[in-house]
């Protein structure tokens, strides 16, 4: 632990020749004392509650399978000299302060394309897996599912399902062409719906089909083709025994900058759509919901053009927001907002705003959903100083606790390739809770009340063996 230089002055004893002055400085020295100790007793009590249940009383960071994902892996990749004509994509981006590597990254003829998207020779591909590599990830490879077809489900989340005892894995489907809708718009795809997938294991995905479904027709319906359909989520309602999904909704130009909310019988769908509006009379763009471990969710939601989030709980059947919300992280323009949350504290992982080019991921840590919510730093570790900045030429999407390991959790994270959409990548990595904050918090007197949030570099890994107690019930 480390203390803040801030607070280090008062502890050199320079005062102490002066008679009442020194009275004083040694009650404010006893209780700066008392405030560290008190602090201090905090902090660990934080950490001791950790391992809660059953097996896994060992923190998760002693466990061997999960020390071996917080080594830090190093990529040394050469930038190739620029050969030919650059994409006008690359060639858009200024000021050209930038790292050559983001411009390899956008340049679909770049020479280091396959480093970016590489092709789908296996990764998640249960026909073709040979022994060693059944269970392991390639972050930003093509994945297939168990038809051998690339997983569409970007801008995803996952929902494990009590009743099944199956996660399932919804996101954007957009297996069709990428255009622009006119010049200055950003690429897209036409909305063609949500796709489904499920697993046991988190690695082989079957293919649901498409839950909610594009309007082909009708002009004026949210669901329209022409419109834009993000980062659908879906919680489970205990009470209504309902599947709810929230997601953004907006017209080709991200002017209605609103959310969707549609609902199903069945984890696997058919979502009924319900309809749109404002959370809060607000614009909302990249969103996310969060089911708190009491049952209450929560929408966040990146709002007035992206400088701040807004955090409200939805009402007891998830199908609309209350009057209650906050800003959080104001003026800081965060989006593609992750919450999760670990021994009581919350934590959310978001990116900068700058379309479809990747940028620095931050972690955030709140002791109420509802904030105040401070920001800890980058999370990411590994690979190489572009990597670190750019989380991996990825955007995060989703955190999913790994049960039986409570500190683990798999970062989800969407590498987009605006120049084909459809062929965007997954990035999953590691994430652990663990150790001190880089930056611990101002009101802490410079102890870092939260653990930090990791994620590790790895170009193939996989979940330690034994993670799903679920299995063998
Ligand atoms: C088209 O969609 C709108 C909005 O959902 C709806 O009000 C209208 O009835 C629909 N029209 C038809 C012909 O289905
Ligand atoms: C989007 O903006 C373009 C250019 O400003 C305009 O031509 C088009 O009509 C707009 N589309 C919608 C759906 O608002
Ligand atoms: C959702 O809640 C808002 C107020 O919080 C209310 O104005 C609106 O009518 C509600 N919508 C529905 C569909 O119940």
């Amino acid at each position: 632990m480390r203390i803040k230089n801030k607070y280090k002055k008062p502890m050199t004893l320079r005062c102490c020749d002066a008679g009442s002055r020194c009275s004083t400085s040694v009650f404010l020295l006893s209780l700066l004392g008392c405030l560290i100790l008190f602090q201090l007793y905090c902090y660990v009590d934080h950490t001791d509650r950790s391992g809660g249940g059953g097996e896994a009383r060992l923190h998760v960071s002693h466990h061997p399978q999960v020390r071996e994902l917080q080594e830090v892996e190093e990529e040394n990749l050469n930038v190739p000299p620029p050969k030919g004509k650059r994409s006008p994509r690359a060639v858009k981006r200024r000021p050209k302060r930038t790292t050559t590597l983001i411009d390899e990254f956008l340049d679909e003829n770049s020479q280091m394309r396959h480093v970016f998207f590489p092709g789908h020779k296996r990764a998640i591909d249960p026909m073709q897996v040979v022994d060693n590599d059944k269970y392991h990830y390639y972050p930003g490879r093509m994945w297939l599912d168990t038809e051998g077809h690339p997983i569409q489900a970007h801008g995803g989340g996952i929902l494990y399902d009590k009743n099944s005892r199956t996660y399932y894995w919804y996101g954007e489907y957009k297996d069709g062409p990428t255009y622009h809708a006119h010049k200055k718009g950003a690429a897209r795809v036409d909305i063609i719906g949500v796709g489904c997938y499920s697993s046991k294991d988190l690695w082989t995905w079957k293919h649901e089909g498409i839950v909610l479904a594009a309007e082909e027709t009708n002009e004026t319906h949210d669901l329209h083709k022409s419109n834009v359909l993000e980062r659908p989520k879906v919680i489970y309602n205990e009470k209504t025994e309902k599947y709810v999904m929230w997601m953004h909704i907006d017209d080709s130009n991200y002017t209605k900058a609103s959310v969707g909310v549609a609902i199903s019988d069945a984890p696997d769908g058919p979502f009924n759509y319900l309809g749109s509006h404002r959370p809060h009379g607000f614009e909302s763009r990249d969103m996310t919901v969060f089911k708190d471990d009491d049952g209450a969710a929560y929408i966040i939601y990146s709002s007035e053009d992206n400088s701040e989030l807004h955090i409200g709980p939805l009402t007891e059947d998830y199908l609309n927001v209350t009057s209650v919300m906050r800003r959080v992280l104001v003026g800081q323009h965060r989006e593609a907002p992750a919450l999760f949350k670990h021994q009581g504290t919350y934590y959310m992982i978001t990116s900068g705003c700058t379309g479809w080019a990747p940028n620095e991921a931050l972690a955030h840590a709140a002791e109420s959903v509802m904030g105040p919510w401070e920001t800890m730093g980058n999370p990411c570790l590994g690979g190489n100083k572009m990597f670190r900045l750019t989380t991996f030429f990825a955007q995060s999407t989703f955190v999913l606790p790994i049960p039986g390991f409570p500190g683990m959790f798999i970062f989800m994270a969407d590498r987009w390739n605006p120049a084909d959409l459809r062929d965007s990548r997954y990035v999953w990595l590691p994430l652990i809770v663990a150790g001190p904050a880089d930056e611990p918090l101002e009101y802490s007197f410079g102890f870092p009340w939260w653990s930090r949030v990791s994620i590790y570099w790895h170009r193939k890994w996989r979940l330690p063996q034994g993670w799903n107690p679920f299995q063998t019930m």
